[in-house]
């Protein structure tokens, strides 16, 4: 059995019991299935080989790397393409020690391209359903709305996929923030919150303190997607403190989108410290040059947080996700055990 000696944090990271609740499904196609899909589709690449890929990953910033996402999701054409990216993220994320996953999909980004949506759909929800039948991994469905479009076709898209509600968790926001506040979407939440759904945004990544406001107050976000710039309004990191509102932060993505100049400057352990329920997450894990584990891990460095720290993140994010309750009891003790085989007392 592994003790506080012999375990390293790279061990004590990869056994902890952890919910991933911000990955973008097209956000996770590595370079292989890519050049893959790529032929299997007939559409044709400025790159010829992983290496290439993985060289034109370099971003300057948020928009840089939204043009190279879009225009990668041209190899997701049928039903068959949106199951295998979506089963290989849930395997890596299984192996990461992730009991439960929610993931994004931007149905428009394909439905714009004259994908159906009954391809996309089917895909990914039959590799969600062969990922919880093979490894019993639990995973959800969250669709965002790009917000660089109109809330007319938010609005369009949230009918278009009432065959689909009994299967889905809930909807949230994403895309270019500056300049697409979360109130040009205030309607659009609504309909949602009035169907039932749970509702999240990406708010106070590149955007300021007062969008992530935006999306408490108006769209009334049960969490927020990254929520980095709350760090800019302590009455906001106090209120959010109080509430227990989550933030589903990216360390490593926010690292190659320039949000933050180094991980040793994220307010992730200054939010943590004052009591806001952050967790961590990995954003476009093919993208950013890590999973869940790798997130975790560079925050262990970089900001010094011993296991206790990293067990509070893993707890965060059971409290946050949207799962049955006996489900995040039986990881929350999971957790528990996890910890006391570390610290070299039997489970
Ligand atoms: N879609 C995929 N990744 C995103 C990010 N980091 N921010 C906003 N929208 C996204
Ligand atoms: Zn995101």
């Amino acid at each position: 059995m592994a003790t506080t000696d012999t375990m390293t944090p790279a061990q004590f990271v990869a056994g902890l019991p952890k919910a991933e609740l911000h990955m973008h499904i097209e956000g996770s196609i590595e370079p292989g299935l890519f050049l893959r899909l790529a032929e299997r589709n007939s559409v044709a690449l400025r790159w010829d080989s992983e290496e290439a890929l993985r060289a034109a990953y370099r971003f300057t910033d948020l928009q840089d790397f939204l043009d190279l996402y879009y225009d990668g999701c041209r190899v997701l054409v049928r039903a068959e393409d949106f199951h295998d990216v979506t089963r290989d993220y849930l395997r890596r994320a299984h192996a990461d020690g992730v009991l439960h996953a929610e993931m994004f999909l931007g149905v428009q980004g394909h439905t714009s391209r004259g994908v159906p949506l009954d391809m996309v759909m089917n895909g990914v929800l039959g590799a969600m359903a062969k990922a919880q039948a093979e490894d019993g991994i639990g995973a959800g469905l969250i669709v965002v709305a790009q917000r660089h479009r109109s809330e007319e076709e938010a609005l369009a898209m949230l009918e278009a996929l009432r065959p689909w509600y009994p299967r889905l968790l809930g909807f949230g926001l994403g895309g270019a923030e500056v300049g697409h506040p979360p109130s040009k979407f205030a309607a659009f939440f609504r309909r949602c919150r009035a169907l039932g759904f749970k509702v999240v945004a990406h708010a106070g990544e590149e955007g300021p303190a007062a969008y992530v406001r935006e999306a408490l107050d108006l769209l009334r976000v049960e969490r927020l997607d990254h929520g980095n710039a709350c760090i800019d309004d302590p009455a906001l990191v106090a209120a959010l403190a109080a509430s227990r509102v989550p933030l589903t932060m990216c360390p490593l993505s926010n690292l190659r989108l320039g949000v933050v100049d180094s991980l040793a400057a994220h307010p992730l352990k200054r939010l943590l410290d004052a009591g806001v329920c952050v967790t961590v997450n990995s954003d476009d894990p093919s993208y950013f040059g890590g999973y869940v584990n790798d997130n975790y891990l560079a925050c262990q460095q970089a900001l010094g947080l011993d296991n206790a720290a990293l067990a509070t993140l893993a707890r965060n994010s059971f409290e946050a996700a949207f799962m049955p309750e006996a489900q995040r009891l039986d990881a929350l003790a999971r957790i528990n055990a996890w910890v006391s085989r570390s610290e070299g007392v039997a489970a």
